[in-house]
C-alpha cells in the first residue's frame, strides 16, 4: 500500500471538489434528501404500535441463516412474501448484498449481461465478480437493448437483462411493461431492482401490473420506501434452491436481527393501511413537479425523486450551502455518481413535506439561483 499514492489521490478529489466526508445533521432541517418515500421511519404512531406487538425482540440473529438464524419470523416473512408475490421468496441483509450475490452466482462467464448504463452499483459489482460478458444499454432505451438482443441471441444461451424501476438519481422509471414484453420475442432472464418503488407503489410496480411471473430475479432493497433494512428477492424454487447453496453473500453472514424482521412483517402485512400516505406522496410529486416548471427549472422526474441539474460540482456544493444555511438539508449528487458537467440537487419527497415548504423552499431555491456566480 503506497501511502503518497493515497494521499494524493484524495488531494486531487479534494481539488475536483469531490472528497466525501461525513457529517452529522441536525435535526431541525427540512430534510428533502431522505429517502424514506412514505415517511413510515417518522412515522411515531406506526412504531409504537410496532413495538406494543413486538416489545422483547432481540437485537441480534448471532448466527448465519444456515445455521440457526432461520428463526421462525425470518421464515414467517418469507412464507408471507410467498403468500404475496405468488412466488419463492429469500430475504438477504442488504440490497447491495442481494444484488451481488443474485448476479455472481446465477451468471459466469458464458453469460452476457445487458445491463442500463445506469443500474446501481452493487448490480455492477455483482456483474464484476460474475465474470459475464457485459454490454451496456443507453439509459432507459429499450430500443437499444432490443437491438442488442437481437444481435447476440444466437451467440449466447444465457442472456441476463438487468434494469431498475425508478432510477435514483433522476427519478426517471423503465416502462416495464414493454421491458417484460421483450420476453415473448427473445429469450433472456429478467432481473428488476424496485429499491426506489417498494412501499412508494405498495408491493412494487411489477406487483401493480400484474408481471412478477415475467421476472425472474425481483430484487426489492428495504432501506428506502421500506423503511428498514434488507432486500427481497422474489424468485423461482430452482434459483432460491441454488442461491442457499452457493450464495457466498447469503450464507457467509449473519442473518439480520429479528427487530429488523419483525419490523419489515409489520410493513409487508400493514402495506394496504398505507394507501393514504401513497395518494398524499402523489399529490405532493405533482405539485412540486408544477413548481418546479412554473420556475422555468427543468427535471425529467417522473417520479418522487426529482433532481434539477445545476452544472458544475462547485456551483452544486455552493447552492446546497446557502440552502443548508436556510434551513433546508439536500445532498449534491455530484460528479463521478453522475456524468461531469451534470451535477444536480435531488429531491426525496415524503407525505410529510408540506405544500407550504415546498413554496417556501422553491422561493429559497430560486432568489439563490438567480444570486449564486
Ligand atoms: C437501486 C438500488 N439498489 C440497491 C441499493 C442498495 O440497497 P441497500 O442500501 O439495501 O444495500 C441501492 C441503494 O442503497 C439502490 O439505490
Amino acid at each position: 500500500m503506497n501511502l503518497n499514492l493515497i494521499e494524493d489521490e484524495l488531494n486531487k478529489l479534494k481539488t475536483e471538489n469531490n472528497l466525501r466526508t461525513l457529517k452529522t445533521y441536525s435535526d431541525n432541517l427540512l430534510n428533502l434528501s431522505s429517502n424514506d418515500y412514505l415517511g413510515l421511519n417518522e412515522d411515531i404512531l406506526l412504531r409504537e404500535n410496532f413495538y406494543k406487538k413486538y416489545p422483547n425482540l432481540p437485537l441480534s440473529s448471532s448466527s448465519s441463516r444456515l445455521i440457526t438464524g432461520s428463526y421462525s419470523l425470518i421464515m414467517d416473512l418469507e412464507n408471507k412474501l410467498e403468500e404475496i408475490y405468488k412466488k419463492p421468496a429469500l430475504v438477504f441483509n442488504t440490497g447491495f448484498d442481494g444484488n451481488c450475490c443474485v448476479i455472481e452466482t446465477m451468471a459466469n462467464k458464458n453469460t452476457l449481461i445487458l445491463s442500463d448504463k445506469l443500474n446501481h452499483a452493487s448490480i455492477h459489482d455483482g456483474i464484476i465478480h460474475s465474470g459475464a460478458k457485459l454490454l451496456r444499454y443507453r439509459h432507459l432505451d429499450l430500443n437499444h437493448l432490443e437491438s442488442l438482443l437481437l444481435k447476440y441471441e444466437n451467440e449466447y444461451d444465457d442472456i441476463l437483462v438487468i434494469s431498475e424501476t425508478t432510477y435514483s438519481m433522476d427519478g426517471d422509471e423503465v416502462d416495464l411493461k414493454k421491458l417484460t414484453s421483450l420476453k415473448d420475442k427473445y429469450n433472456f432472464q429478467l432481473m428488476i431492482d424496485e429499491a426506489h418503488s417498494y412501499g412508494v407503489h405498495g408491493y412494487g410496480i411489477a406487483y401493480n401490473l400484474n408481471l412478477v411471473d415475467k421476472i425472474d430475479f425481483l430484487l426489492i432493497p428495504l432501506g428506502k420506501g421500506g423503511a428498514s433494512i434488507g432486500a427481497y428477492l422474489i424468485t423461482n424454487k430452482l434459483f432460491k434452491e441454488y442461491l442457499i447453496n452457493k450464495g457466498r453473500k447469503f450464507i457467509y453472514t449473519t442473518a439480520l436481527p429479528p427487530i429488523n424482521i419483525a419490523w419489515n412483517l409489520y410493513i409487508l402485512e400493514n402495506m394496504n393501511n398505507f394507501k393514504n400516505k401513497i395518494t398524499a406522496l402523489e399529490d405532493l410529486r405533482v405539485y412540486t413537479k408544477n413548481k418546479i416548471e412554473s420556475l422555468g427549472l427543468e427535471t425529467i422526474s417522473t417520479s418522487q425523486i426529482i433532481s434539477i441539474i445545476i452544472g458544475t460540482n462547485e456551483k452544486t456544493i455552493e447552492l446546497c450551502n446557502r440552502l443548508l444555511k436556510k434551513g433546508y438539508l439536500l445532498y449534491p449528487i455530484k460528479e463521478p455518481t453522475v456524468p461531469r458537467g451534470t451535477a444536480r440537487l435531488r429531491i426525496g419527497l415524503n407525505p410529510h413535506i408540506t405544500k407550504e415548504q415546498i413554496n417556501n423552499f422553491m422561493e429559497d431555491l430560486n432568489y439563490e439561483l438567480n444570486s449564486i456566480l
